[in-house]
């Protein structure tokens, strides 16, 4: 039942629309009594907790995943975390040492270069730990533990319901390792209740499909796209600009918004679309300015942001808006994706182009 189609007309469509679901089943049974309960990680706490560093490692999607867990990580452990794409780690030889936790990231558990990069960090003596979807795979079966993101088999080639579902087994994660720290209590707290409502949050943003369709609809013939994220959207930036390039075969970056002065600014001009993540944050000012900044040289932009702050964002309505609900902050990276994903493949379907299928790409690659 599961590789069917069902009402849809791709995978990639009916994945982006079952992450309620499979949010659902992520988080099944592992949110217990006000905390965070991971079997798969329970006898290993101790040691991360002591451990000198956190190194995020992984490819694609998945590599983006963790860049939006790095901050709740660093935030709820207290522990330095750094990130690692697998085949540049592998590229330098970085280096990877005893008192490190190694934290593998990889929806299939399959991918070369990250399973290389384990069996590095694995000679190197790190406590290594993988996060996938796939029960069996060589990731879960070689790292020393790991979570399960139960997100459900996921078929087309651009991963949508397991970003999601990485970046919240992260925070529960996060969670488990910062459970001992009774200063950051209440935010454990509000974090798990933001978890909580997330589902329904994301059939909230679901929503917003027609609006995404009628949007790609005005960037069909643009040659290129932008998006500007900071903070906890970085990686938004980052992951909304892959699905557009890998489905929509269409020129897209993510922008870290900060360095927008350093070099992406002199790009701006009335026809390069820019979508800037403008959504309730301790950047949230920040934002407003880099709008002011890019409206100021005529920019044409799309802004993200929280619902009812259609005007904060965008005062003379020059530009367009997309209001999403609102989460606790550092989850509010599963709900802003998922407008990228409905604008991912709208795109893809107006060009023409195959979405579960994108040419010269796999699902999982297997060699080097
Ligand atoms: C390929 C896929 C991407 C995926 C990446 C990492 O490039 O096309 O969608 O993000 O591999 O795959 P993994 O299975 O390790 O998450």
């Amino acid at each position: 039942e599961q590789i069917k189609k069902g009402s849809y007309d791709h995978f990639m469509q009916k994945e982006i629309h079952e992450q309620p679901h499979s949010l659902t089943t992520t988080m099944r049974g592992r949110l217990k009594d006000g905390g965070v309960l991971l079997g798969g990680l329970k006898e290993h706490l101790k040691t991360i907790r002591r451990c000198r560093r956190v190194v995020f490692i992984g490819c694609g999607t998945s590599y983006n995943a963790a860049l939006a867990a790095r901050p709740f990580v660093e935030e709820l452990t207290g522990i330095p975390v750094t990130m690692e794409v697998a085949s540049d780690l592998l590229d330098r030889q970085g280096p990877i040492y005893r008192e490190d936790t190694a934290v593998f990231v990889s929806q299939s558990g399959e991918t070369a270069d990250t399973l290389l990069a384990l069996d590095y960090a694995l000679e190197n003596g790190a406590l290594c730990v993988g996060i996938t979807n796939t029960v069996g795979s060589t990731l879960s079966r070689k790292t020393h533990c790991g979570v399960h993101i139960n997100a459900g088999c996921e078929i087309g080639v651009a991963s949508t319901k397991a970003y999601t579902s990485q970046i919240v087994a992260m925070a529960m994660m996060a969670l488990a390792i910062g459970s001992d720290q009774i200063s950051t209590q209440a935010r454990r707290n509000a974090i798990i209740s933001g978890l909580t409502s997330l589902p329904s949050c994301v059939s909230g943003v679901l929503k917003l499909d027609a609006e995404m369709k009628e949007l790609a609809s005005s960037l069909i013939d643009s040659e290129s796209l932008l998006v500007f994220g900071r903070g906890y959207n970085y990686a938004t930036a980052l992951e909304g600009a892959l699905k557009v390039k890998e489905v929509a075969l269409m020129h897209s970056e993510g922008m870290l918004a900060g360095e927008m002065k350093h070099g992406p600014l002199a790009l701006v001009d009335e026809n390069l679309p820019i979508i800037v993540i403008a959504t309730r944050d301790a950047c949230f000012s920040k934002q407003q300015s880099v709008i002011q900044q890019l409206l100021s040289r005529k920019g044409r932009l799309v802004v993200m942001c929280s619902k009812g702050d259609a005007s904060a964002v965008c005062p003379n309505g020059s530009c367009r808006v997309i209001e999403v609900p609102g989460v606790a902050d550092c989850l509010q990276p599963v709900i802003n994706i998922i407008p990228l994903q409905l604008l991912a493949y709208h795109l893809t379907v107006l060009r023409g182009f195959d979405v579960d299928q994108p040419r010269n790409l796999a699902k999982s690659v297997t060699t080097q």
